[in-house]
Protein backbone atom coordinates (compact mmCIF):
# COMPACT_ATOMS: atom_id res chain seq x y z
CA UNK A 1 0.00 0.00 0.00
CA UNK A 2 1.16 4.01 -0.15
CA UNK A 3 2.28 4.15 3.17
CA UNK A 4 4.67 0.85 2.77
CA UNK A 5 6.94 3.14 1.04
CA UNK A 6 7.62 5.45 4.54
CA UNK A 7 8.30 2.11 5.93
CA UNK A 8 12.02 0.62 6.28
CA UNK A 9 12.58 -2.09 3.39
CA UNK A 10 12.77 -5.51 5.65
CA UNK A 11 9.58 -5.78 7.29
CA UNK A 12 6.64 -5.80 5.14
CA UNK A 13 4.90 -7.85 6.29
CA UNK A 14 3.83 -5.26 9.24
CA UNK A 15 2.57 -3.14 6.38
CA UNK A 16 1.40 0.19 8.01
CA UNK A 17 3.13 3.36 7.92
CA UNK A 18 5.24 6.17 9.13
CA UNK A 19 5.52 4.31 12.65
CA UNK A 20 4.77 0.92 10.88
CA UNK A 21 7.74 -1.36 12.02
CA UNK A 22 7.48 -1.54 15.52
CA UNK A 23 3.25 -3.32 14.83
CA UNK A 24 3.17 -6.60 13.63
CA UNK A 25 -0.15 -6.31 12.38
CA UNK A 26 -2.10 -3.35 10.52
CA UNK A 27 -4.85 -1.15 11.86
CA UNK A 28 -7.87 -2.92 10.76
CA UNK A 29 -9.12 -0.70 7.43
CA UNK A 30 -12.51 0.58 9.60
CA UNK A 31 -9.40 1.80 12.12
CA UNK A 32 -7.46 3.54 9.83
CA UNK A 33 -10.63 5.23 8.03
CA UNK A 34 -11.66 6.08 11.37
CA UNK A 35 -8.39 8.00 12.96
CA UNK A 36 -7.70 9.81 9.59
CA UNK A 37 -8.48 13.15 9.35
CA UNK A 38 -7.31 14.28 5.91
CA UNK A 39 -10.35 15.00 4.64
CA UNK A 40 -10.63 17.60 7.25
CA UNK A 41 -7.21 18.70 7.61
CA UNK A 42 -6.15 18.75 4.37
CA UNK A 43 -7.17 22.70 4.38
CA UNK A 44 -4.06 23.27 6.28
CA UNK A 45 -1.54 22.47 3.24
CA UNK A 46 -0.62 25.79 2.77
CA UNK A 47 0.63 25.95 5.78
CA UNK A 48 2.17 22.92 6.27
CA UNK A 49 4.48 22.81 3.09
CA UNK A 50 5.38 26.84 4.05
CA UNK A 51 6.45 25.36 7.72
CA UNK A 52 8.18 22.27 6.34
CA UNK A 53 10.42 23.97 4.04
CA UNK A 54 11.70 26.67 6.46
CA UNK A 55 12.25 24.24 8.90
CA UNK A 56 14.22 22.09 6.29
CA UNK A 57 16.36 25.27 5.96
CA UNK A 58 16.86 25.08 9.62
CA UNK A 59 17.70 21.75 9.96
CA UNK A 60 20.69 22.93 6.90
CA UNK A 61 21.58 25.78 9.00
CA UNK A 62 21.71 23.26 12.04
CA UNK A 63 24.08 21.09 9.57
CA UNK A 64 21.52 18.47 10.69
CA UNK A 65 20.81 17.67 6.46
CA UNK A 66 23.11 18.55 3.76
CA UNK A 67 22.42 21.68 1.70
CA UNK A 68 21.61 19.44 -1.67
CA UNK A 69 19.35 17.64 0.99
CA UNK A 70 17.76 20.76 1.58
CA UNK A 71 17.58 22.17 -1.71
CA UNK A 72 15.50 18.68 -2.75
CA UNK A 73 13.13 18.68 -0.14
CA UNK A 74 12.42 22.92 -1.24
CA UNK A 75 11.90 22.14 -4.57
CA UNK A 76 9.67 18.84 -3.73
CA UNK A 77 7.81 20.75 -1.46
CA UNK A 78 7.54 23.14 -4.35
CA UNK A 79 5.92 20.60 -6.89
CA UNK A 80 3.46 19.62 -4.19
CA UNK A 81 2.49 22.96 -3.10
CA UNK A 82 1.72 23.56 -7.23
CA UNK A 83 0.01 20.05 -7.79
CA UNK A 84 -2.36 20.43 -4.78
CA UNK A 85 -3.30 23.77 -5.83
CA UNK A 86 -4.11 22.84 -9.13
CA UNK A 87 -5.56 20.28 -8.15
CA UNK A 88 -3.83 17.19 -9.09
CA UNK A 89 -2.81 16.43 -5.68
CA UNK A 90 -4.19 12.70 -4.58
CA UNK A 91 -5.16 12.90 -0.58
CA UNK A 92 -5.00 8.67 0.88
CA UNK A 93 -7.15 8.50 3.77
CA UNK A 94 -4.27 5.47 4.67
CA UNK A 95 -1.70 8.10 5.32
CA UNK A 96 -3.89 9.78 8.19
CA UNK A 97 -3.46 13.51 7.76
CA UNK A 98 -2.01 16.01 5.68
CA UNK A 99 1.14 16.02 7.19
CA UNK A 100 2.34 12.20 6.09
CA UNK A 101 -0.05 13.09 3.02
CA UNK A 102 2.51 15.58 2.04
CA UNK A 103 5.62 13.95 3.11
CA UNK A 104 4.99 10.43 1.39
CA UNK A 105 4.29 12.61 -2.09
CA UNK A 106 8.02 14.40 -1.16
CA UNK A 107 9.08 10.77 -0.79
CA UNK A 108 7.87 9.81 -3.81
CA UNK A 109 9.35 12.60 -5.89
CA UNK A 110 12.49 12.51 -3.82
CA UNK A 111 12.97 9.17 -2.69
CA UNK A 112 14.93 8.63 0.68
CA UNK A 113 15.86 12.05 1.35
CA UNK A 114 12.27 12.91 2.04
CA UNK A 115 12.81 10.93 5.08
CA UNK A 116 15.15 13.42 6.96
CA UNK A 117 12.91 16.07 6.79
CA UNK A 118 11.09 15.04 9.90
CA UNK A 119 14.29 14.95 11.85
CA UNK A 120 13.68 16.22 15.24
CA UNK A 121 9.99 16.92 14.60
CA UNK A 122 6.92 15.30 15.37
CA UNK A 123 3.28 15.93 14.13
CA UNK A 124 2.75 17.16 17.45
CA UNK A 125 4.45 20.50 17.35
CA UNK A 126 3.94 20.24 13.15
CA UNK A 127 -0.35 20.59 13.38
CA UNK A 128 0.45 23.30 16.52
CA UNK A 129 2.07 25.21 14.22
CA UNK A 130 0.56 25.08 11.16
CA UNK A 131 -2.62 25.67 12.92
CA UNK A 132 -1.39 28.65 14.64
CA UNK A 133 -0.19 29.77 11.17
CA UNK A 134 -3.70 29.34 9.64
CA UNK A 135 -5.83 30.58 12.09
CA UNK A 136 -3.58 34.22 12.10
CA UNK A 137 -4.14 33.95 8.63
CA UNK A 138 -7.90 33.58 9.32
CA UNK A 139 -8.22 36.63 11.39
CA UNK A 140 -7.12 38.87 9.10
CA UNK A 141 -9.44 37.63 6.69
CA UNK A 142 -12.15 37.84 9.41
CA UNK A 143 -10.84 41.90 10.08
CA UNK A 144 -10.69 42.57 6.70
CA UNK A 145 -14.43 42.05 6.22
CA UNK A 146 -15.20 43.39 9.75
CA UNK A 147 -13.97 46.37 8.33
CA UNK A 148 -15.94 46.28 5.41
CA UNK A 149 -19.09 45.93 7.41
CA UNK A 150 -18.25 48.86 9.61
CA UNK A 151 -17.64 50.76 6.51
CA UNK A 152 -21.34 50.24 5.02
CA UNK A 153 -22.63 50.76 9.02
CA UNK A 154 -20.40 54.29 8.80
CA UNK A 155 -22.45 55.25 5.71
CA UNK A 156 -25.72 54.77 6.91
CA UNK A 157 -24.80 56.19 9.79
CA UNK A 158 -24.05 59.30 7.98
CA UNK A 159 -27.54 59.44 6.11
CA UNK A 160 -29.37 58.69 9.13
CA UNK A 161 -27.00 60.72 11.73
CA UNK A 162 -30.12 63.29 12.82
CA UNK A 163 -33.00 60.83 11.84
CA UNK A 164 -34.97 60.51 14.97
CA UNK A 165 -36.54 57.37 16.00
CA UNK A 166 -37.92 55.84 19.44
CA UNK A 167 -34.72 54.56 21.67
CA UNK A 168 -35.90 51.02 23.32
CA UNK A 169 -35.11 49.81 26.54
CA UNK A 170 -36.85 46.00 28.02
CA UNK A 171 -38.28 46.66 24.20
CA UNK A 172 -40.33 49.01 25.31
CA UNK A 173 -39.94 52.84 24.23
CA UNK A 174 -37.62 54.69 25.85
CA UNK A 175 -36.11 57.99 24.69
CA UNK A 176 -35.99 59.31 21.44
CA UNK A 177 -32.50 58.90 19.90
CA UNK A 178 -30.99 59.36 16.27
CA UNK A 179 -31.28 56.39 13.41
CA UNK A 180 -27.82 56.79 12.85
CA UNK A 181 -26.63 57.33 16.75
CA UNK A 182 -28.14 53.56 17.09
CA UNK A 183 -25.90 52.40 13.98
CA UNK A 184 -23.17 53.47 15.13
CA UNK A 185 -23.38 51.20 18.15
CA UNK A 186 -23.25 48.13 15.62
CA UNK A 187 -20.05 50.11 14.69
CA UNK A 188 -18.09 49.96 18.40
CA UNK A 189 -19.26 46.42 18.99
CA UNK A 190 -17.13 45.39 15.83
CA UNK A 191 -14.79 47.77 17.24
CA UNK A 192 -14.48 45.83 19.81
CA UNK A 193 -14.62 42.46 18.22
CA UNK A 194 -11.98 43.53 16.01
CA UNK A 195 -10.12 44.47 18.71
CA UNK A 196 -10.37 41.02 20.56
CA UNK A 197 -9.23 39.24 17.36
CA UNK A 198 -6.23 41.22 17.25
CA UNK A 199 -5.35 40.59 20.77
CA UNK A 200 -6.20 36.45 19.76
CA UNK A 201 -3.79 36.80 17.02
CA UNK A 202 -0.75 38.23 18.99
CA UNK A 203 -1.29 35.28 21.49
CA UNK A 204 -1.30 33.14 18.88
CA UNK A 205 1.98 34.12 17.32
CA UNK A 206 4.41 32.16 19.68
CA UNK A 207 5.97 28.87 17.47
CA UNK A 208 5.82 25.45 18.93
CA UNK A 209 8.65 24.01 16.25
CA UNK A 210 11.29 22.65 18.12
CA UNK A 211 8.85 21.32 20.45
CA UNK A 212 9.32 17.74 18.92
CA UNK A 213 6.99 15.00 20.25
CA UNK A 214 6.91 17.15 23.71
CA UNK A 215 10.69 17.16 25.06
CA UNK A 216 12.18 19.59 22.80
CA UNK A 217 14.74 19.21 20.45
CA UNK A 218 18.55 17.52 20.62
CA UNK A 219 19.26 19.46 17.04
CA UNK A 220 20.93 23.13 17.03
CA UNK A 221 18.12 24.82 15.22
CA UNK A 222 18.33 28.37 15.24
CA UNK A 223 13.95 28.98 16.70
CA UNK A 224 13.99 32.53 16.67
CA UNK A 225 15.52 32.66 13.03
CA UNK A 226 12.55 30.56 12.34
CA UNK A 227 9.80 32.24 14.17
CA UNK A 228 10.79 35.10 11.81
CA UNK A 229 10.65 33.78 8.84
CA UNK A 230 7.15 32.50 9.56
CA UNK A 231 6.11 35.97 10.55
CA UNK A 232 5.81 34.16 14.73
CA UNK A 233 6.59 37.29 16.99
CA UNK A 234 8.00 34.90 19.26
CA UNK A 235 8.70 30.59 20.45
CA UNK A 236 7.38 28.95 23.40
CA UNK A 237 8.82 28.84 26.76
CA UNK A 238 8.05 25.64 27.38
CA UNK A 239 7.55 22.26 25.06
CA UNK A 240 5.03 20.56 26.79
CA UNK A 241 3.06 23.58 26.84
CA UNK A 242 3.70 24.20 23.43
CA UNK A 243 2.18 20.78 21.89
CA UNK A 244 -0.50 20.57 24.18
CA UNK A 245 -1.75 24.32 24.12
CA UNK A 246 -4.95 25.03 22.17
CA UNK A 247 -5.76 28.09 24.25
CA UNK A 248 -5.17 29.89 20.68
CA UNK A 249 -8.04 27.89 19.51
CA UNK A 250 -10.30 28.27 22.35
CA UNK A 251 -9.35 32.02 22.09
CA UNK A 252 -10.32 32.18 18.50
CA UNK A 253 -13.73 30.41 18.62
CA UNK A 254 -14.40 32.35 21.79
CA UNK A 255 -13.66 35.41 19.57
CA UNK A 256 -15.99 34.31 16.55
CA UNK A 257 -18.52 33.25 19.26
CA UNK A 258 -18.96 36.96 20.29
CA UNK A 259 -18.57 38.47 16.62
CA UNK A 260 -21.25 36.44 16.22
CA UNK A 261 -23.55 37.08 19.18
CA UNK A 262 -23.08 41.16 17.88
CA UNK A 263 -24.16 39.88 14.24
CA UNK A 264 -27.05 37.55 16.01
CA UNK A 265 -27.98 41.04 18.34
CA UNK A 266 -28.09 43.41 14.67
CA UNK A 267 -30.05 40.75 12.83
CA UNK A 268 -32.77 40.28 15.17
CA UNK A 269 -33.23 44.07 15.41
CA UNK A 270 -33.20 44.04 11.51
CA UNK A 271 -36.38 41.49 11.64
CA UNK A 272 -38.06 43.67 13.92
CA UNK A 273 -37.57 46.54 12.26
CA UNK A 274 -38.61 45.14 8.61
CA UNK A 275 -41.45 43.69 10.18
CA UNK A 276 -45.02 45.44 8.88
CA UNK A 277 -45.63 46.45 12.85
CA UNK A 278 -42.60 48.65 13.35
CA UNK A 279 -42.04 49.03 9.16
CA UNK A 280 -38.56 50.73 10.54
CA UNK A 281 -36.48 49.85 7.42
CA UNK A 282 -36.66 48.64 4.18
CA UNK A 283 -33.88 45.94 2.71
CA UNK A 284 -33.09 44.93 -0.32
CA UNK A 285 -35.44 42.41 -2.01
CA UNK A 286 -32.55 39.94 -2.55
CA UNK A 287 -32.50 39.61 1.39
CA UNK A 288 -36.08 38.24 1.26
CA UNK A 289 -37.76 34.58 0.28
CA UNK A 290 -41.47 33.79 0.01
CA UNK A 291 -43.27 31.42 1.86
CA UNK A 292 -44.81 28.01 -0.29
CA UNK A 293 -47.48 28.31 1.21
CA UNK A 294 -48.57 32.23 1.88
CA UNK A 295 -48.00 34.11 -1.21
CA UNK A 296 -47.51 37.45 0.49
CA UNK A 297 -45.04 37.01 2.45
CA UNK A 298 -41.45 38.17 1.95
CA UNK A 299 -39.28 36.72 5.09
CA UNK A 300 -36.43 38.41 6.04
CA UNK A 301 -34.39 34.71 5.46
CA UNK A 302 -30.88 36.38 5.31
CA UNK A 303 -31.04 38.05 8.68
CA UNK A 304 -32.68 35.06 10.60
CA UNK A 305 -29.74 32.49 9.07
CA UNK A 306 -27.19 35.51 10.34
CA UNK A 307 -28.71 35.13 13.48
CA UNK A 308 -28.99 31.53 13.55
CA UNK A 309 -25.59 30.88 12.61
CA UNK A 310 -23.80 32.05 16.03
CA UNK A 311 -25.60 29.35 17.50
CA UNK A 312 -23.13 27.11 15.66
CA UNK A 313 -20.52 29.48 16.80
CA UNK A 314 -21.46 28.52 20.37
CA UNK A 315 -21.93 25.16 19.65
CA UNK A 316 -18.23 24.76 18.50
CA UNK A 317 -16.57 26.94 21.27
CA UNK A 318 -18.42 24.78 23.43
CA UNK A 319 -16.73 21.67 21.60
CA UNK A 320 -13.16 22.77 21.87
CA UNK A 321 -13.77 23.40 26.20
CA UNK A 322 -15.51 20.36 26.37
CA UNK A 323 -12.55 18.61 24.43
CA UNK A 324 -9.65 20.30 26.44
CA UNK A 325 -11.13 20.07 29.66
CA UNK A 326 -10.27 16.78 31.48
CA UNK A 327 -7.22 16.47 29.04
CA UNK A 328 -3.79 15.41 30.56
CA UNK A 329 -0.56 17.04 29.00
CA UNK A 330 1.13 16.89 26.37
CA UNK A 331 -0.54 15.54 22.84
CA UNK A 332 -3.38 13.72 23.26
CA UNK A 333 -5.37 12.75 19.87
CA UNK A 334 -8.54 13.99 20.91
CA UNK A 335 -7.28 17.26 19.64
CA UNK A 336 -7.16 16.20 16.16
CA UNK A 337 -10.98 17.20 16.72
CA UNK A 338 -10.19 21.07 17.17
CA UNK A 339 -10.31 21.66 13.22
CA UNK A 340 -13.74 20.82 12.73
CA UNK A 341 -14.63 23.64 15.12
CA UNK A 342 -12.35 25.79 13.63
CA UNK A 343 -13.56 25.61 9.96
CA UNK A 344 -17.21 25.45 10.86
CA UNK A 345 -17.26 28.43 12.50
CA UNK A 346 -14.68 29.85 10.62
CA UNK A 347 -16.22 29.63 7.23
CA UNK A 348 -19.62 30.33 8.44
CA UNK A 349 -18.58 33.49 9.72
CA UNK A 350 -17.00 34.75 7.11
CA UNK A 351 -20.09 34.11 4.97
CA UNK A 352 -22.14 36.05 7.29
CA UNK A 353 -20.17 39.46 7.54
CA UNK A 354 -19.73 39.00 3.53
CA UNK A 355 -23.66 39.26 3.14
CA UNK A 356 -24.17 40.96 6.09
CA UNK A 357 -22.13 44.20 4.88
CA UNK A 358 -24.22 43.86 1.98
CA UNK A 359 -27.64 43.64 3.59
CA UNK A 360 -26.66 47.08 5.79
CA UNK A 361 -25.63 48.60 2.16
CA UNK A 362 -29.89 48.31 1.57
CA UNK A 363 -30.86 49.60 4.48
CA UNK A 364 -33.83 52.31 3.96
CA UNK A 365 -35.08 53.60 6.82
CA UNK A 366 -38.67 54.69 6.82
CA UNK A 367 -38.01 58.10 8.39
CA UNK A 368 -41.53 58.78 8.60
CA UNK A 369 -42.96 56.16 10.38
CA UNK A 370 -39.55 56.02 13.13
CA UNK A 371 -40.33 60.10 13.83
CA UNK A 372 -44.06 59.07 14.17
CA UNK A 373 -43.76 56.40 16.95
CA UNK A 374 -41.42 59.08 18.58
CA UNK A 375 -45.04 60.79 19.54
CA UNK A 376 -45.69 57.15 21.19
CA UNK A 377 -45.15 56.23 24.87
CA UNK A 378 -44.45 59.23 26.59
CA UNK A 379 -41.02 59.41 24.91
CA UNK A 380 -39.91 62.58 26.71
CA UNK A 381 -41.15 62.20 30.22
CA UNK A 382 -37.27 62.55 31.09
CA UNK A 383 -37.23 65.52 29.70
CA UNK A 384 -39.78 66.88 31.77
CA UNK A 385 -38.16 65.65 35.01
CA UNK A 386 -35.00 67.41 33.59
CA UNK A 387 -36.88 70.62 32.48
CA UNK A 388 -37.89 70.60 36.60
CA UNK A 389 -34.51 69.89 37.74
CA UNK A 390 -33.56 73.44 36.25
CA UNK A 391 -36.51 75.08 38.80
CA UNK A 392 -34.61 73.76 41.56
CA UNK A 393 -36.62 70.74 41.79
CA UNK A 394 -34.17 67.64 42.91
CA UNK A 395 -34.85 65.18 40.81
CA UNK A 396 -35.99 62.25 42.55
CA UNK A 397 -38.93 64.49 43.29
CA UNK A 398 -39.36 65.30 39.74
CA UNK A 399 -39.61 62.18 38.62
CA UNK A 400 -42.30 61.96 40.89
CA UNK A 401 -44.01 64.47 39.27
CA UNK A 402 -43.63 63.87 35.55
CA UNK A 403 -45.22 60.08 36.94
CA UNK A 404 -48.20 61.67 37.89
CA UNK A 405 -48.59 64.10 35.03
CA UNK A 406 -47.89 60.58 32.69
CA UNK A 407 -51.13 58.74 34.52
CA UNK A 408 -52.64 61.92 33.77
CA UNK A 409 -51.82 61.87 29.99
CA UNK A 410 -52.55 58.24 29.95
CA UNK A 411 -55.75 58.34 31.24
CA UNK A 412 -56.65 61.30 28.78
CA UNK A 413 -55.26 58.85 26.03
CA UNK A 414 -52.92 61.94 25.06
CA UNK A 415 -48.98 62.57 25.30
CA UNK A 416 -47.45 64.89 27.66
CA UNK A 417 -46.40 67.57 25.18
CA UNK A 418 -50.04 67.36 24.28
CA UNK A 419 -51.43 68.46 27.53
CA UNK A 420 -51.75 72.63 27.99
CA UNK A 421 -49.57 74.47 30.28
CA UNK A 422 -52.65 74.81 32.89
CA UNK A 423 -53.09 71.38 32.51
CA UNK A 424 -49.39 71.15 33.80
CA UNK A 425 -49.26 73.80 36.24
CA UNK A 426 -52.07 71.68 37.98
CA UNK A 427 -49.80 69.09 38.42
CA UNK A 428 -46.71 71.58 39.56
CA UNK A 429 -46.90 75.17 39.80
CA UNK A 430 -42.99 75.31 39.07
CA UNK A 431 -44.04 74.35 35.19
CA UNK A 432 -43.50 77.46 32.83
CA UNK A 433 -43.90 78.24 29.48
CA UNK A 434 -39.89 77.58 28.35
CA UNK A 435 -41.22 73.97 29.22
CA UNK A 436 -42.26 73.75 25.32
CA UNK A 437 -38.75 73.35 24.48
CA UNK A 438 -38.19 70.02 26.44
CA UNK A 439 -41.28 68.17 25.33
CA UNK A 440 -40.56 67.94 21.90
CA UNK A 441 -38.63 64.46 20.52
CA UNK A 442 -36.37 66.71 18.05
CA UNK A 443 -35.20 69.06 21.29
CA UNK A 444 -35.12 66.31 23.45
CA UNK A 445 -32.15 64.50 21.41
CA UNK A 446 -30.52 67.80 20.31
CA UNK A 447 -29.81 68.12 24.45
CA UNK A 448 -27.93 64.65 24.98
CA UNK A 449 -24.91 66.48 23.63
CA UNK A 450 -22.43 64.90 26.03
CA UNK A 451 -19.50 62.64 24.34
CA UNK A 452 -21.31 59.47 22.53
CA UNK A 453 -24.30 61.39 23.32
CA UNK A 454 -27.35 61.46 20.55
CA UNK A 455 -27.51 64.50 19.66
CA UNK A 456 -26.61 64.71 15.98
CA UNK A 457 -23.42 67.35 16.38
CA UNK A 458 -22.59 64.21 18.71
CA UNK A 459 -23.24 61.39 16.06
CA UNK A 460 -21.45 63.59 13.36
CA UNK A 461 -18.36 63.47 15.49
CA UNK A 462 -18.74 59.61 16.27
CA UNK A 463 -19.08 59.27 12.67
CA UNK A 464 -15.94 61.49 11.83
CA UNK A 465 -13.85 59.40 14.27
CA UNK A 466 -14.79 56.30 13.04
CA UNK A 467 -14.65 57.56 9.27
CA UNK A 468 -10.45 58.26 10.39
CA UNK A 469 -10.00 55.36 12.24
CA UNK A 470 -11.17 53.08 8.73
CA UNK A 471 -8.73 55.56 6.95
CA UNK A 472 -5.94 54.43 8.69
CA UNK A 473 -6.85 50.64 8.86
CA UNK A 474 -7.10 50.69 5.18
CA UNK A 475 -3.79 52.53 4.69
CA UNK A 476 -2.41 49.64 6.51
CA UNK A 477 -3.90 46.83 5.04
N1 LIG B 1 -3.68 14.70 12.80
C1 LIG B 1 -3.12 15.04 14.09
C2 LIG B 1 -3.86 16.25 14.65
O1 LIG B 1 -4.48 16.91 13.91
C3 LIG B 1 -1.68 15.38 13.94
C4 LIG B 1 -0.84 15.00 15.11
C5 LIG B 1 -0.82 13.53 15.26
N2 LIG B 1 0.15 13.15 16.21
C6 LIG B 1 0.22 11.91 16.57
N3 LIG B 1 1.15 11.62 17.41
N4 LIG B 1 -0.62 11.00 16.19
O2 LIG B 1 -3.82 16.50 15.82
Amino acid sequence: TLILSLMPKKKKNSKNLIWGSRFKSLPSEIAVKYTSSVNIDNRLYKQDIEASKRYAFSLKEAKAISVTDYQKINKGLNKILKEIKSDKFTWSDELEDVHMNIEHSLYKKIGGVAKKLHTGRSRNDQVATDLRLFLINAIENINNKITKTQIAIVRKAEKYYDSLMPGFTHMQIAQPITFGHHLMAWFEMLERDMSRMEETKDRMSTLPLGSGALSGSRYKIDLKKLAKELNFERISNNSVDAVSDRDFVIEFLSSISILGIHLSRFNEEIVLWSSPQFNYIKLGEQFFTGSSIMPQKKNPDVAELIRGGTARYIGNLSGILSLLKNLPLSYNRDMQEDKRFVFDSLDHCLKSLEIFSSLVDSIVANTKKMREDCNLGQITATELADYLVTKNIPFRRAHNIVAKIVSYAEKENRQIFELSLKELKKKSKSIEDDVKNYLSPESAVKAKSSIGGTAPNQVSFQIKRAKKLLKSRKGNG
